[in-house]
């Protein structure tokens, strides 16, 4: 993802009348991507309690689905499936109660706007070298267990995780 040519998005609204960004970069090829993935997994660290900057220009760009969606009535995804599933694995180096709050509530809408269920997090306090998470069995085993949760939910079951949206 930091290897990609991802600008941020002028919140210009063509894609609000068109149903497609303005903007070419590496977002072309992501975007069908995005449409078509079964399952999506956001992995990114805390930055000043939100996601890094690279992360979030991808996220705001998906402003082109949540127009698609919410104001043209569009589809967002490509058949076969009506909706995908996405989990959410992420690290920060302090303890606060409120640590992944905007994380998690920005995932959140990223997946809806994405027709993708929130199927569920992983959200490690207190890490803060790079690597040092590997050294906590427990964690890499609910790691590996999101995952096979997120297969899993391919085959129809594991629904049971969607998630109420906050009013906003
Ligand atoms: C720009 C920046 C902002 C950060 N902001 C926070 C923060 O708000 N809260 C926190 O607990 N950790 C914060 N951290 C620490 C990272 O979340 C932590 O070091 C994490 O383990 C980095 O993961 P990585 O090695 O995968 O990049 C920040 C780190 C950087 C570089």
């Amino acid at each position: 993802m930091s290897q990609l040519d991802v600008r941020p998005c002028r919140g210009c609204n063509w894609c609000a009348k068109h149903g497609q960004c303005i903007q070419r970069d590496d977002m072309d090829s992501l975007y069908p991507r995005l449409a078509a993935s079964d399952g999506l997994v956001v992995a990114a660290p805390v930055f000043f309690y939100g996601l890094p900057a690279q992360l979030k220009a991808v996220i705001d760009r998906a402003q082109m689905f949540w127009n698609r969606k919410y104001r043209l009535r569009l589809p967002v995804r490509q058949p076969p499936r009506a909706r995908g599933r996405g989990v959410l694995l992420s690290v920060g180096a302090t303890t606060g109660r409120q640590l992944f709050t905007g994380t998690v509530l920005t995932v959140k809408y990223f997946f809806d706007a994405l027709d993708v269920d929130y199927g569920g997090d992983l959200l490690l306090r207190g890490i803060d070298a790079r690597g040092e998470v590997k050294e906590d069995s427990q964690a890499m085993e609910q790691a590996a267990g999101l995952g096979k949760n997120l297969v899993a939910g391919f085959s129809g079951a594991g629904r049971e995780n969607k998630v109420e949206m906050e009013n906003e």
